[in-house]
């Protein structure tokens, strides 16, 4: 098990030349992820890091840091069509914590004067996320239900923003009055269930709903709140899970709310 304490920096090469499509860039600001903390306190498997023959996780082998913004530092001959030396620039890469990435140029996009390098970096991993959910997949609608669960967190702020450009209803769940009031006040969240209990915030969204549930379901709860999520469904509904453990733990679904 990989043990916070045991984290350190350690220094490596940069390339002396970079492919084609890559571009290098000195980070100026890091995320830390939910999956980098599952990564650093062992909850989640590292495949490719992991050793079969030692049982050993190999050196440098944890990639932590999924997401950067900060400067061009050099450009591949592809990616300098699209980027400059200088250029302000986010995205995706392997090892944001460290000084200096290289990414392939379709991870990056270059960032707007307005933001910030800490406002900026905020946006990759929870907006892709919640896009490829409920656009990508949900093919959500505008007048759509839609159940947010631990709605004060990044995914669930990325959510709400984007439920609410596209014009749909959002039930919230919380697991405290003060993440409640931040909703209330920030996005003018009026729906809300408790996070904590499944039972309670089940019987809450059939009563919001008029026991006709939702369109759609945006799930990071674990164990009995599948089950849960999945009887507050509408016919047709749909339930996106991006949550990891159950999906680890290979969870078993009664398959009973289908009949
Ligand atoms: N599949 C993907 O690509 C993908 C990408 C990003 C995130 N995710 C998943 O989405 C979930 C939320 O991510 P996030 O970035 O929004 O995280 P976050 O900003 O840290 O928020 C996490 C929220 O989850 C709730 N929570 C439940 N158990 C928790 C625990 N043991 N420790 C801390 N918080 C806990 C808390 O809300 P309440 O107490 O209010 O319930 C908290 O506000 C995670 O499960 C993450 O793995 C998936």
């Amino acid at each position: 098990v990989v043990q916070l304490q045991t984290l350190k920096y350690r220094s490596f090469d940069l390339p002396a030349s970079l492919s084609p499509t890559d571009v290098q860039v000195e980070v100026h600001a890091s995320a830390l992820n939910f999956k980098d903390l599952m990564l650093a306190l062992g909850m989640l498997d590292n495949p490719m890091g992991f050793d079969q023959q030692t049982l050993k996780y190999r050196e440098n082998s944890v990639n932590l840091g999924l997401e950067f913004s900060g400067i061009v530092k050099n450009v591949g001959t592809a990616a300098s069509k699209r980027f400059n030396i200088g250029d302000q620039v986010f995205g995706f890469a392997n090892h944001c914590f460290a000084s200096q990435v290289i990414t392939h140029e379709h991870f990056l996009v270059k960032k707007p004067l307005h933001l910030s390098h800490t406002d900026a970096v905020s946006l990759p991993i929870v907006f892709a996320t919640v896009y490829a959910g409920l656009i990508v997949k949900a093919q959500l609608k505008p007048g759509e239900t839609v159940l947010i669960h631990s709605a004060a967190g990044g995914i669930g702020q990325a959510a709400i923003q984007l439920c609410q450009h596209v014009g749909a209803r959002i039930i919230c769940t919380v697991g405290s009055r003060e993440k409640r009031e931040f909703l209330e006040k920030t996005y003018g969240c009026t729906q809300f269930a408790n996070s904590h209990s499944t039972k309670e915030w089940h019987a809450d969204v059939l009563k919001l709903t008029d026991g006709q549930g939702v369109d759609v379901v945006l799930n990071s709860l674990k164990g009995d709140a599948i089950q849960a999520g999945l009887q507050c469904l509408k016919i047709g509904g749909r339930f996106i899970e991006i949550g990891k453990v159950d999906i680890l733990n290979h969870s078993q679904l009664d398959m009973n709310f289908l009949a």
